[in-house]
């Protein structure tokens, strides 16, 4: 609607003018109006943000809610909008009017928003709760094998007393595995070590003593060296014997040595491997590699002898035949067997547990 009124006179201006929002306001006519309109739409508003908070369940709920009462084109903005069409002077008690409703929606969207995000935590802890009460699931740790356990034991021992270790191949030529030891072709001992050959002179070795005999081929002496290893013999598995088992050997070579030094050597490492308690006996044995030989027992008081090694002063036949002079040097060497050191260690009575690797066996170690 339009309404027209007559110009006043003067200032010759004589024509009719439409009436402007601008030129009410200046009558005063156009307030009660507006002011009304805008105390109305707030009230609409108002119902209108109780009815959306209610139905509000999510944040993204909230979030949209927010942005339609207080975003840059939301409600609120545009009742702000309507604070333009009143004079200056007016426009505070209107504006007071909007943002005491501004204040409690942004009020109210904060508390909302605290409650959804503790619903939506402990929504959370219930979806990824844990029973702690239920049995893990086992994750077995891996352990060494008792003979690999021994061996270094065994190493730890002479290392400490100065011995390196030294290892050598598994398939040996008959020469280092015999001849060179003192075994010729034809000496019955050849027997005891009968073993699988790979080819012609060529075997899997029987005892770790070829070791000895490229380590003194290699240097000079004084040689201080234990050799652990794998070796082969050509025995039926039974309680005491399998084809393959594991053997250390030690040799020492320098001026002076004599039987005294090796009983001194064997006794420090059964104190340090068995404990202490025990009695030491040699009784005379035969290899052709050393001279005299020996079979070294250990037994507890009262208890039963246990062979646990042969042992010898070096032969000098041996010695010639690496190039070390037998005048000049002597040395004695042991070669000991690991199951048999495991067996007695750990009371097992069968030799053939330690190669049948069931993990109720292994476990216990
Ligand atoms: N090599 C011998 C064996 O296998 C053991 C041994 C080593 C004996 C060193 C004396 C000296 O039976």
């Amino acid at each position: 609607m339009r309404i027209h009124f007559k110009a006043l006179p003067g200032k010759g201006c004589s024509r009719e003018r439409p009436v402007t929002v601008d030129r009410l306001r200046r009558t005063g006519l156009y307030l009660p109006a507006m002011l009304g309109e805008i105390e109305r739409k707030t009230a609409e508003v108002r119902g209108e943000w109780e009815k959306g908070r209610a139905g509000v369940e999510s944040l993204q709920d909230l979030e949209e809610l927010r942005v339609r009462f207080l975003g840059k084109r939301g409600y609120i903005a545009q009742l702000f909008a309507l604070l333009r069409t009143l004079p200056p002077e007016k426009r505070a008690a209107a504006g007071k009017l909007i943002n005491t409703l501004r204040e409690q929606i942004e009020g109210e969207l904060e508390s909302l928003k605290g409650q959804l995000a503790a619903k939506a935590e402990a929504e959370r802890l219930k979806r990824e709760a844990h029973d702690f009460s239920l049995p893990g699931v086992w994750r077995g740790i891996g352990n060494l094998h008792p003979l690999t356990q021994v061996r270094l034991e065994i190493e730890r021992i002479f290392m400490e007393m100065g011995f390196d270790v030294a290892s050598g191949p598994e398939v040996e030529t008959d020469y280092y595995n015999f001849e060179a030891l003192n075994i010729p072709a034809d000496h019955p001992a050849r027997d005891e070590w009968d073993s699988f050959y790979i080819d012609e002179g060529l075997l899997l070795r029987t005892h770790t003593s070829p070791v000895q005999i490229r380590v003194m081929k290699s240097k000079k002496p004084p040689v201080r060296i234990i050799c652990p290893g794998r070796c082969y013999r050509r025995d039926n598995p039974d309680a005491t014997h399998f084809p393959v088992f594991h053997q250390v050997e030690l040799l020492w070579v320098e001026k002076g040595l004599t039987m005294a030094h090796l009983k001194w050597i064997i006794e420090v490492f059964v104190r340090e491997f068995f404990g202490p308690g025990y009695e030491m006996r040699f009784s005379a044995d035969f290899f052709p590699f050393t001279e005299p030989s020996a079979q070294v027992h250990i037994r507890r008081a009262g208890g039963p002898w246990l062979e646990i090694m042969g042992a010898g002063m070096v032969d000098p036949a041996v010695f010639e035949e690496v190039g070390y002079d037998p005048e000049e040097v002597t040395g004695f060497a042991f070669g000991l067997g690991i199951e048999r050191m495991a067996m007695l260690k750990y009371g097992v009575d069968d030799i053939r547990l330690f190669f049948q690797n069931h993990l109720r066996f292994l476990e216990q170690f």
